[in-house]
């Protein structure tokens, strides 16, 4: 959990592991090395059985004010195809443990994508989201035309990608994009909290819910419900399932950490 320059990675809670943007005089602007970072520590606590659940967060003043423009403003096109940039962020994909972004101050550019690549975003009443790449004369290239697009829709994504503009944590939530609002002081504790309890869950029932939902984004209704009846059959192989509802017809707490 060490070696790292621009994140600070820490496991506040039981099962829970954290990871902080640590940036803070670009912003959290994510260059090259931010993103080689925050892969690396993700998809070690994804590997790691202790951990159920991770949080993504950044300061109080912003989670990340976008990709690092100064990294990315002399590039030609020939070096950003050959280097594909931003591809390596599709390292955050395919990952059993859910990841819960938790978002205070400037969520933009890259910033709102990272944040919309993880399963469930927590906002301080102090977030703002947005994509203004339009004013540096492009678009989204970390997935945010299509994530945000699929989470609140065309309208506001039309508007947001096409006049830069920001919205507050209070819309954010009200299109979908945010599941919960919180004081800006107590962000990171509770989403801490939120993680800690997923990760008290059945991990393959956690694992399983977290896929059934994603399949969402990438099937038509009928093979997305034929996906959710499958998963729920198979998940009942598991010991996790036994103990789950023996647990509720006992009367008592599950154990899935036996
Ligand atoms: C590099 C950045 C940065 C960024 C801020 N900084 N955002 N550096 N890349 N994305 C740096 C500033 O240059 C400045 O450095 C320091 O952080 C503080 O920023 P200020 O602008 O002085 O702060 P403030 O006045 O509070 O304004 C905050 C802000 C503004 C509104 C967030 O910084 C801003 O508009 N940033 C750019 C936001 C943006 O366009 N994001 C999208 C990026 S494109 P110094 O050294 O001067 O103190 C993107 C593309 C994704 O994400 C993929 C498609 C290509």
């Amino acid at each position: 959990m060490g070696g790292y320059s621009t994140i600070v990675v820490s496991t506040p809670a039981e099962g829970v592991g954290l990871v902080r943007l640590d940036r803070p005089k670009a912003l959290n602007a994510l260059n090259h090395q931010v993103m080689t970072e925050v892969i690396d520590a993700v998809r070690a606590f994804d590997a790691d059985p202790v951990i159920g659940a991770v949080v993504i967060t950044g300061s109080e003043r912003a989670f990340a004010a976008g990709a690092d423009i100064s990294e990315m403003a002399g590039l030609s096109h020939r070096e950003v195809t050959e280097q594909d940039l931003f591809a390596g962020w599709d390292g955050l994909r395919g990952l059993r443990t859910p990841v819960v972004a938790a978002v205070a101050g400037h969520a933009l550019g890259g910033g709102c994508e990272l944040a919309m690549m993880c399963d469930l975003l927590i906002a301080a009443d102090t977030a703002r989201f947005g994509q203004p790449e339009i004013k540096l004369g492009v678009i989204p290239g970390m997935g945010g035309s299509q994530r945000l697009t699929r989470t609140v829709g065309k309208a506001k994504a039309m508007d947001l990608c096409l006049t830069g503009r920001t919205m507050d944590a209070e819309e954010a939530e009200r299109a979908g994009l945010v599941s919960r609002i919180v004081p800006a002081a107590e962000l990171v504790d509770t989403a801490v909290e939120v993680a800690a309890t997923i990760a008290g869950m059945s991990r393959t029932a956690a694992a399983a819910a977290k896929e059934a939902v994603d399949v969402v984004f990438e099937s038509t209704l009928a093979e997305g419900i034929r996906f959710e009846r499958r998963t729920f059959h198979a998940l009942f192989a598991t010991p996790d399932q036994k103990e789950g509802m023996a647990a509720f017809l006992e009367k008592r707490a599950p154990d899935y950490r036996r």
